[in-house]
């Protein structure tokens, strides 16, 4: 008997040293929303999955399916800038309004000029990551572009400046 009442003291003071003024107890993080099940998806390289109906008329796409398989949470593509390059159509200033976007250059350069960060060539092997609502202008492309874009959510609004 006289050791289950010492368990009931250590209980007791446990709970004691534990407490805090409503003032000074963290508050919980939100749980994040419970998202549907990803299916599994593969995409290999076929030159013909390259499709001209995505954003840009100059660009060729290559959805590699994370759209679908995530239930629209994130969407991939290989872009292909299409050559040549020509100032009047691509150079348009504009944001993107998304959860999260990542560029990947797999292939050739881009020079594009981001708002605060002033031009940058982005080179094969270089990637970044545009912030909500960075305003953008790509100032230049080779003719053998091809980057990897990776965008939050699937669907996302740009928004054009000029
Ligand atoms: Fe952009």
């Amino acid at each position: 008997m006289p050791r289950a009442k010492a368990k009931v003291k250590a209980g007791r003071s446990a709970r004691t040293a534990r407490w805090q003024s409503p003032a000074k107890r963290p508050v919980p993080a939100a749980r994040p929303k419970a998202r549907p099940a990803q299916r599994f998806t593969v995409s290999h390289h076929r030159d013909e999955d390259f499709r001209t109906d995505g954003l840009r008329a100059y660009a060729k796409y290559r959805d590699l399916g994370l759209s679908r398989a995530t239930h629209g949470m994130v969407q991939a593509h290989v872009i292909r800038l299409l050559p040549p390059f020509r100032r009047e159509e691509v150079s348009k200033r504009h944001y993107h309004d998304v959860e999260f976007q990542m560029v990947y250059v797999l292939k050739g350069w881009l020079e594009t000029e981001l708002e605060g960060e002033g031009a940058i060539v982005m080179k094969e092997g270089s990637c970044w990551i545009q912030p909500s609502g960075i305003e953008h202008t790509v100032l230049g492309y080779s003719d053998n572009c091809e980057v990897l874009e990776i965008v939050l959510p699937a669907d996302f609004k740009t928004v054009e400046l000029e």
